[in-house]
């Protein structure tokens, strides 16, 4: 199962295969588009912080979160050996109220690159994670997502999404640009998905 716990052991371990220090493909080419209207950034999920690190880079504000705290420890020693000066928190996105008192303020633009497909589905926290967003978002936020999709046998790993679980859960505030079904993520596994505030 994918916990807490398996983050925590993962990080302390490094074994860490979803690591890298490129950003996805798909996130560079957003950037290249919209560069002029993307000032600030946050990472949902943000493992070792080289998306952070990376968009940091570019001059925009940057803010990364992370559940497990061996992960932020990484991403912060990271962060003081190029410094740079972002930003990185150890919070659950499905917890509303540790997330009120950080006081992220609203973001341009928020990534999840493998955090939304590890959460439970038989219970609210998929729920409580758009709740989370949409104190993190405005109108005009964009937030792109990068999951697995739902596989009929998964024994270890993520749970995955289905698009109309996406639909379901975002499309009350966010229209959904784009779902690309492969993605220069998780060996081209991954699914893209691109959204727009405008609720
Ligand atoms: C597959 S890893 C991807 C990490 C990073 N985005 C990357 O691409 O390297 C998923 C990350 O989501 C984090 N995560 C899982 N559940 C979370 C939650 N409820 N709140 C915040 N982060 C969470 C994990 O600790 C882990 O770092």
């Amino acid at each position: 199962m994918v916990n807490k716990n398996f983050w925590e052991l993962a990080y302390f371990l490094r074994i860490t295969p979803w690591s890298s220090d490129e950003l996805p493909i798909e996130l560079k080419d957003f950037l290249e588009k919209n560069k002029n209207s993307i000032k600030s950034y946050l990472d949902i999920g943000c493992g070792t912080g080289s998306a952070v690190v990376n968009i940091l880079k570019l001059g925009i504000k940057s803010v990364g979160i992370d559940i497990s705290i061996n992960a932020i420890k990484l991403a912060k020693d990271r962060y003081k050996k190029i410094k740079l000066s972002c930003q990185f928190y150890n919070a659950d996105i499905t917890n509303f109220d540790q997330i009120s008192k950080l006081n992220l303020g609203k973001f341009d633009l928020v990534t999840d690159m493998g955090c939304f497909h590890s959460l439970p589905d038989k219970d609210d926290s998929r729920q409580k994670y758009v709740n989370s967003l949409l104190s993190l978002t405005k109108v005009g936020s964009y937030y792109l997502q990068w999951s697995f999709p739902k596989f009929r046998i998964r024994p270890i790993g993520p749970i995955g999404v289905e698009k109309i679980e996406i639909e379901r859960l975002f499309s009350n505030y966010f229209d959904i640009i784009k779902i690309k079904n492969r993605s220069s993520l998780g060996f081209g596994r991954m699914m893209y998905i691109e959204m727009l505030r405008v609720k």
